[in-house]
């Protein structure tokens, strides 16, 4: 299946789908092991760092052979995409879905970009995710002025052809100074107002309740990454502290089955069965 059709399925049903990054072989793994655990589909994410890091057909190629060897369905994807360029270089290097993120332009600049993306993506049968509103990046803090408008949101997707919308209803990148609080009744009436798969970032370090109730009103798909790294590098480090094995194949694991049960704990959050 899809992930456009995967997506508009959940919409519609209710249910939302695990989206969270990857850095290396290890978090990868992690991911696609807990995915597997409890059979459920997965979305994994790359952003421009990473891709940087681990090189676009490399990352890819790691991934999609990752989930053939675990037996796990899920799709890769660009978070935060920042250019036409880089989603280009995505959709031939095999990615099912993209991001294009020119939340920090106009409206009317933020749609002229993302329609130009589903255009390309469109001969690539990939799925397109923009961002309307602005969701505060890391070490930001979320401005009440920057949610996103039911209204626009409507426009924006049917000037677009988007058919996954992330937008701004409380939270940002990142850990929170104070615990947050997503604008549910917001997202009830963006929900209502257009058809695209609606799309909660910055989900590390919202309590679970609110990402349940999130669900319940129409985000289908649940962007995780802090956390997922958070877990991998305090495991490692706290693994190394006491501790001078060089095998490094004795150390990951340790943060490994700690990415595993943080995935898992997410999963039972945001697609219970
Ligand atoms: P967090 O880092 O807060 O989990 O946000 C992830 C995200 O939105 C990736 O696009
Ligand atoms: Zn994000
Ligand atoms: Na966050």
């Amino acid at each position: 299946m899809t992930l456009q059709e995967k997506l508009s399925t959940y919409s519609r049903e209710g249910k939302a789908l695990l989206a969270t990054n990857f850095y290396n072989f290890e978090t990868l793994s992690g991911v696609l092991q807990a995915a597997r655990a409890q059979n459920k589909s997965i979305i994994l994410q790359l952003s421009e760092s990473s891709l940087q890091y681990l090189g676009i057909n490399l990352a890819a190629t790691m991934a999609r052979e990752a989930l053939k060897a675990y037996g796990v369905e899920g799709w890769l994807h660009l978070d935060h995409g920042s250019a036409r360029d880089v989603v280009h270089q995505c959709l031939d290097a095999g990615f099912d879905s993209v991001m294009i993120d020119a939340s920090e332009k106009s409206f009317d600049e933020n749609v002229k970009i993302s329609r130009e993306v589903v255009k390309l993506a469109a001969s690539y049968n990939a799925n397109v995710e923009a961002e309307l509103g602005y969701v505060a990046k890391l070490g930001q803090i979320q401005q009440p002025s920057q949610y996103t408008q039911p209204d626009e949101a409507r426009r924006f997707v049917e000037e677009t052809g988007v058919s996954a919308l992330a937008i701004a209803i409380g939270s940002a990148h990142g850990f929170y100074k104070e615990t947050p609080k997503l604008q549910l009744d917001l997202l009830l009436s963006i929900h209502q107002a257009t058809p695209a798969a609606l799309v909660l970032h910055g989900s590390s370090g919202i309590p679970d309740d609110q990402l349940r109730q999130a669900v319940k009103n129409g985000i289908t798909k649940v962007n995780l990454a802090t956390e997922t790294k958070n877990m991998f590098m305090r495991t490692l480090q706290s693994t190394l502290r006491d501790n001078d094995e060089i095998d490094l194949r004795k150390v990951f694991p340790v943060a490994t089955a700690s990415v595993r049960k943080l995935i898992e704990e997410k999963l039972e959050v945001v697609s219970p069965r």
